[in-house]
């Protein structure tokens, strides 16, 4: 079997944007999508300050994130 190297999340809010930072946080390619564009935007926005969480913790390096 190939291994897993993309993994794709349909549905951008609190459990789609929530899968797909862990997913992108373990080194996953992730392709995230959602029917509302700011819904989209949104998810992205929350990954975002929670990778910058963790960098603020010295939990993820900046480039990392
Ligand atoms: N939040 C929880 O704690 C939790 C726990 C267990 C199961 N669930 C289930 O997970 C699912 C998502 O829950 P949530 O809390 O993330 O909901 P949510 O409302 O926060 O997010 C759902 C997102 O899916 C998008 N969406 C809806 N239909 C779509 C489509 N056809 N294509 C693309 N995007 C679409 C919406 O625009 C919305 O942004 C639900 O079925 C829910 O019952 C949620």
């Amino acid at each position: 079997m190939e291994p897993i190297e993309t993994i794709g999340v349909v549905g951008a809010g609190t459990m789609g944007h929530g899968i797909a930072h862990v997913a992108a946080q373990s080194g996953y390619q992730v392709i995230l999508v959602d029917a509302v564009p700011e819904a989209l935007e949104r998810g992205r926005a929350q990954i975002g300050k929670g990778l910058e969480r963790l960098v603020g913790k010295g939990k993820l390096s900046a480039e990392q994130r």
